[in-house]
């Protein structure tokens, strides 16, 4: 019975260390959009309103790998891939054909 516990102990310590890890988040790429995006994606300013209803999943995935503001690329220079996953990930989260779409201010 000891045996066990141990067993289980060491398993989910292992679970607790490699899930933040694997899994990106979409309440940290929430954050980064607010703080990337949001400085010229807002109703008044130039970019125009964003949010992740905007799109499908689909539609973001080719975004994201195609085009980034291929023109102003230097947004996206600054942004580390943890947070370009993240960044991903929320946009994912809220799209058009989401599970849970959603505008975001
Ligand atoms: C320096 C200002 C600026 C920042 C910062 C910015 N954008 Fe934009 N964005 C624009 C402008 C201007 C347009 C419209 C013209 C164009 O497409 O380049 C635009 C257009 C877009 C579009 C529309 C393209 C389409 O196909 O409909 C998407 C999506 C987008 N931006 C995503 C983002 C994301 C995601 C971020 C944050 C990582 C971001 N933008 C940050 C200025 C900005």
């Amino acid at each position: 019975m000891k045996r066990l516990l141990q067993i289980l102990t060491i398993f989910m310590v292992i679970i607790a260390l490699a899930s933040p890890v694997v899994a990106a988040s979409s309440r940290r790429g929430k954050k980064v959009f607010k703080k990337s995006c949001k400085t010229c994606h807002t109703r008044k300013d130039e970019g125009g309103k964003l949010s992740p209803l905007q799109k499908t999943m689909a539609q973001w995935r080719i975004y994201f790998k195609k085009d980034k503001h291929k023109d102003n690329s230097e947004i996206w220079e600054g942004m580390s891939k943890k947070d370009q996953k993240n960044l991903l990930k929320f946009f994912l989260d809220f799209a058009l054909d989401s599970d849970q779409p959603e505008t975001c201010g």
